[in-house]
């Protein structure tokens, strides 16, 4: 079988823990919905396929809120709600644009970018979209 090759992996925080733990975790805040609305927005936009929703443990992030990591670029987001997730997937993951209001500080390795590579959707056959 061959190994898929996509365009960009999203790293989404379901990590749990103990309920009181002072850290709290992501799955508490939300961390499976996000992940769960992700999948569905990446069908609908037509990236399926070339983008992967995948589930993390914890990244280190955690008194920031649902946390995810987009790589290649490694543009990571914090305090992240099933709310947000379609503006991300627009203007992020198709068109480029980072979604600065939602972006974690201190990320130097980006320099001051605030774009990286749009990715062209594949067009949506009707009947053949799936929700997994
Ligand atoms: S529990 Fe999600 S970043 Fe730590």
């Amino acid at each position: 079988m061959a190994v898929p090759s996509f365009d960009r992996h999203v790293f989404v925080c379901i990590n749990e823990r103990a309920a009181g733990h002072p850290r709290g975790c992501c799955k508490e805040r939300g961390g499976p919905a996000v992940r769960d609305r992700l999948k569905k927005e990446l069908t609908r936009v037509g990236l399926r396929g070339k983008v992967r929703a995948n589930k993390a443990g914890c990244l280190d992030q955690c008194e920031q809120g649902v946390t995810m990591v987009v790589y290649p670029e490694q543009v990571w987001y914090g305090g992240v709600t099933v709310d947000d997730v379609t503006e991300i997937v627009e203007s992020h993951l198709v068109g480029g644009k980072y979604v600065t209001r939602l972006m974690l500080d201190d990320q130097a390795h980006l320099g001051d970018a605030t774009e990286g590579p749009a990715i062209e959707p594949t067009p949506i056959v009707k009947g053949d979209a799936t929700t997994e």
